[in-house]
């Protein structure tokens, strides 16, 4: 089945092309304007979206070696996310769909960074557990089949990428800071500075602001001369702390659950810090441990086109009175299911 799908919910474009699982065209375009506000602007975002869609779409189109009137069905991200940028994918994606008559799929988002370690073709073992981690969310999830998921816990205040993107303002860093941060950390002392590893208590919850927080505080003790001397410091020892307290709620959850394997998703998979301490643990533990690959950690269309797919060829279907949802739970999805099931 050939689906086009659109990726909008916050301040990345893009839009691919999937064939029966073969991803033929896919273009992702970031959008740099918000780096002079030190944060996503939700209307310049929309506005930026609606520039971008349709030259996306062309060329998408033409990487692929496919025209329009070979689309067997269209999804789109239906949410979570920001409410105006959602629209314009969804919109489009309805339109599109709706002139070819062809089926549509609003697709969730974090669904779709579960599952995209097997873009590039491997399959996962069930149930596995995924720590999916970016700018919106930290969520710890036992996938124990498609559209079955539990979510066992999740950050109580800012998400682990929305840490790194404040802390790399903080010490002068462009939005988003989280690549940036990683890269400068490595060169850095952790002992320098030491940060607090966040508690919140049984269970598998996480929390951010504190350590955001503790950073605010040292940067205000410090001269501009010292911070500047000692920024890689300073960041591997929040780079150090930040990911420290997901591996602190990551390795209990193993213990308890007992999964196939170990799945990382999200912009902050990216995480060279992150990668290895779970490959280790993955090792410790014999566990296999999947992360995708590159291009397809941040958010992109490809992603949704690999679940909305799954999706459409089960006989699932949106109605095209779909609404966008800023919030939605991922307990709230269920396997596919055809329409009238
Ligand atoms: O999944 P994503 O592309 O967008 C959301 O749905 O939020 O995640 C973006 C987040 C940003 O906060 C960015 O700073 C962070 O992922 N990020 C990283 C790294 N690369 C991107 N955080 C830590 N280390 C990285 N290497
Ligand atoms: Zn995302």
């Amino acid at each position: 089945m050939k689906v086009l799908a659109f990726e909008s919910s916050c301040d990345e474009t893009s839009v691919a092309l999937l064939d029966s699982g073969h991803l033929k065209g896919h273009v992702t375009r970031t959008q740099s304007l918000h780096q002079a506000f030190g944060g996503v602007v939700p209307e310049l975002a929309s506005r930026s979206h609606l520039e971008q869609i349709m030259p996306l779409t062309r060329q998408a189109l033409a990487e692929a070696d496919e025209s329009l009137d070979d689309v067997e069905g269209v999804c789109a991200t239906a949410g979570p996310g920001l409410v105006g940028a959602l629209l314009v994918g969804l919109n489009f994606g309805k339109g599109i769909a709706l002139a070819l008559g062809v089926p549509f799929l609003a697709v969730h988002h974090l669904e779709a960074h579960l599952w995209a370690a097997e873009l590039d073709g491997t399959m996962m073992p069930l149930p596995f557990l995924a720590l999916l981690v970016s700018g919106g969310h930290t969520q710890l999830v036992l996938v124990e089949g498609f559209g079955c998921y539990r979510v066992l816990g999740a950050t109580r205040d800012d998400a682990v990428g929305e840490a790194y993107d404040k802390v790399g303002k903080l010490l002068g860093l462009d939005f988003p800071a989280g690549g940036t941060v990683d890269r400068i950390a490595r060169e850095g002392d952790p002992a320098f500075q030491r940060f607090p590893r966040v508690r919140t208590g049984e269970g598998f919850d996480f929390s951010y602001s504190g350590l955001k927080t503790a950073m605010l505080r040292v940067v205000e003790r410090l001269s501009p001369d010292q911070i500047e001397e000692h920024r890689a410091d300073l960041l591997a020892g929040f780079q150090e702390a930040a990911i420290a307290s997901l591996l602190g709620r990551l390795r209990p959850a193993i213990e308890h659950f007992q999964p196939k394997a170990v799945v990382l998703a999200g912009g902050v998979a990216a995480n060279s810090l992150l990668q290895r301490e779970v490959q280790a643990m993955g090792t410790e533990l014999l566990l296999p441990v999947f992360c995708p690959t590159p291009s397809f950690i941040p958010d992109n269309a490809a992603m949704i086109a690999y679940v909305g797919e799954k999706r459409l060829a089960a006989g699932e279907r949106s109605s095209l009175d779909a609404p966008a949802k800023p919030r939605w739970p991922l307990e709230d999805l269920r396997e596919p299911s055809a329409p009238g099931d």
